[in-house]
């Protein structure tokens, strides 16, 4: 059985005990969640309404995807006013009264911040378009001259994140071909040049805004791309990494850097946020979404007077195998503990394929191209959801903060047979359906089994169509059912805090079995077994949390459990 070894890695974070080193957040992708208005959109009120239920689930604060006014090309990454909500989510009052109700329960909320690209209809960019080569209007955004005899080809080999160039060639004025601008992501998002002061101090202005408005933060957007080298150097991404920049191993690829992703500047932009941040009462936070590795580079990310949070993805991109676990595990801590920042664990978001699928597929699949009925190694969902429980458990008994992603505490899978023609991710229109994208993770949520649109609103419309037997995952099948997702969720966040296991210590303990991980921390003994051999229980095992029903005295195969210790 487990012995102690010494190969404790240490208190976790600093003794700073501030909310977001141990929070567990809740994303929110409003246009999925809940849609009070019955357009088949959610929308904000929509969540004022079942604030409730996040109170009831445990969490600590919630963060939104974005709900500005945007023509919606990229669900709302592509913003066309910073300062205002879209008329489909509702009203910057309605933002008000959400946020009112959430304070009221305890529940911080962080808003998403999109700095890299606005919408090709913003404003800023329609002002470039009108005002010319040269101008002041253009110098917001990249706007280049092309190659070629008659500028015809793009300014270098950049491609989109989405597949397709990374440059447009636009029409001037007077009708002839013009200037090509530069968009890391979809054509419609024209990437800003950082190298301006004037893009900063919207940004800052935009900060506040929010800031003012009572917002306890602020997730980043490609928080790792906002600079891009000098001269914009051709470049070809190395075949392993990800779409965006993610998924490098080790030190000798990291000389085969990109010209965009993770330049030495975009940290002192980051400075002046948190120098912004610093100002304002209460502890208000930014989380980067960086996918920058090796994880001891991610690290800058938090130094003590950049951000506070970085979504952790190489721990995210781990396998369920229990020596990669350890080494990802031991790699965060050593990386965010050597810059007092903890480590941000997460498994789901509206980008990645369901953990409750991904961890049961059996072939690549490369981040961002999704899963669909032509894909390799299509998950069994029964594996799949076994193993993201036990997944959950090995996450949320880690010290540091986590973020869960709506729907996964009701167990939902990735959404595979979404019919082609409702596709909407710009990666699948892009790429010609080469690439499924991501419309598979944010179909809208079940909370009611015999309701139109399962409950999501009470018309049965739904932006992107919900499988059959959606019903079956809904939130009041769940609730008060024990053994059901949702109540694991909320025994392992009640746990969590009872325990303070955010903010707790961390010490590997031996088991002879390879596949078996086992580790304490603040009075619990947390023990995941990663294989498919059933291993025993430590004798006379006070279990406090188990991810699945446990065999006697065994702990089976996929499974994690807490005991007392
Ligand atoms: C990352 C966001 O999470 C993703 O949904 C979006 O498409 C890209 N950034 C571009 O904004």
């Amino acid at each position: 059985m487990a012995t102690e070894i010494t190969t404790t890695t240490g208190t976790h974070g600093t003794p700073g005990s501030e909310w977001w080193r141990s929070a567990v957040i809740y994303q929110i992708y409003p246009r999925s969640f809940a849609d009070a208005s019955g357009d088949g959109i959610g929308d904000l009120p929509g969540i004022t309404s079942h604030i409730d239920s996040l109170a009831e689930l445990g969490i600590d604060a919630i963060w939104l995807s974005p709900f500005f006014t945007s023509p919606q090309n990229d669900a709302g990454y592509d913003v066309a006013d910073y300062c205002d909500v879209d008329p489909i989510f509702g009203t910057l009052d309605d933002f008000d009264r959400m946020l009112e109700e959430a304070h009221s329960r305890g529940i911080r909320v962080i808003v998403d911040l999109v700095p890299n690209h606005s919408s090709d209809q913003h404003r800023w960019f329609q002002e470039a378009l009108a005002a010319g080569p040269g101008s002041e209007e253009r110098a917001r955004y990249i706007f280049r001259e092309g190659k070629g005899a008659n500028g015809e080809l793009p300014p270098n080999n950049w491609e989109s994140v989405f597949g397709g160039p990374a440059w447009s060639r636009i029409e001037e004025a007077d009708g002839t071909p013009g200037q090509w601008y530069l968009h890391l992501f979809d054509s419609s998002q024209p990437d800003f040049d950082w190298n301006n002061r004037w893009v900063h101090e919207q940004f800052l202005d935009i900060l506040r805004f929010w800031l003012d408005r009572g917002v306890d933060g602020f997730r980043v957007d490609v928080a790792h791309g906002l600079v891009k080298q000098e001269g914009l150097p051709d470049w070809t991404p190395p075949a392993e990494s990800n779409s965006m920049g993610g998924g490098l191993e080790d030190e000798a690829e990291e000389a085969a850097l990109s010209p965009y992703w993770a330049q030495e500047g975009v940290h002192e932009i980051y400075r002046e946020w948190r120098d912004l941040l610093n100002t304002y009462e209460g502890e208000r936070v930014l989380c980067a979404e960086a996918w920058v590795d090796p994880l001891h580079k991610l690290a800058k990310w938090v130094r003590s007077d950049e951000m506070h949070q970085a979504f952790n993805f190489g721990y995210l991109e781990t396998k369920w195998d229990a020596s990669a676990l350890r080494t990802v595990i031991d790699d965060s801590y050593e990386a965010f503990h050597s810059v007092g920042a903890p480590s941000t664990w997460v498994l789901s978001n509206h980008d990645v394929v369901r953990h409750a699928s991904r961890l049961a597929v059996t072939a690549d699949n490369p981040q961002g191209d999704g899963l669909g009925p032509r894909s390799k190694g299509l998950p069994d969902p029964v594996i799949g959801l076994r193993r993201a429980r036990a997944a959950t458990a090995l996450m949320l008994a880690l010290p540091g903060s986590a973020y869960i992603y709506q729907g996964e505490e009701l167990g939902l899978p990735e959404v595979i047979d979404l019919p082609d023609e409702a596709r909407q991710d710009p990666t699948w229109h892009r790429t010609n359906g080469e690439r499924y994208g991501r419309d598979g993770c944010r179909v809208p949520i079940p909370w009611e089994a015999d309701a139109p649109a399962a409950g999501f609103n009470t018309t049965g419309e739904s932006w992107l169509p919900q499988p059959s037997g959606w019903g079956a995952f809904a939130r009041a099948e769940q609730r008060g059912v024990e053994g059901s997702t949702l109540e694991f969720y909320r025994r392992a966040l009640a746990l969590r805090k009872e325990h303070n296991v955010g903010l707790g210590s961390f010490t590997w303990l031996q088991h002879d079995e390879p596949e078996v991980l086992v580790f304490r921390t603040e009075g619990l003994t947390v023990m995941a077994n990663t294989g498919a051999t059933p291993v025993p229980l430590p004798e006379g095992a006070d279990v406090l949390l188990a991810s699945a029903d446990l065999d006697g005295d065994t702990l089976p195969g996929d499974t994690t459990v807490w005991l007392a210790s």
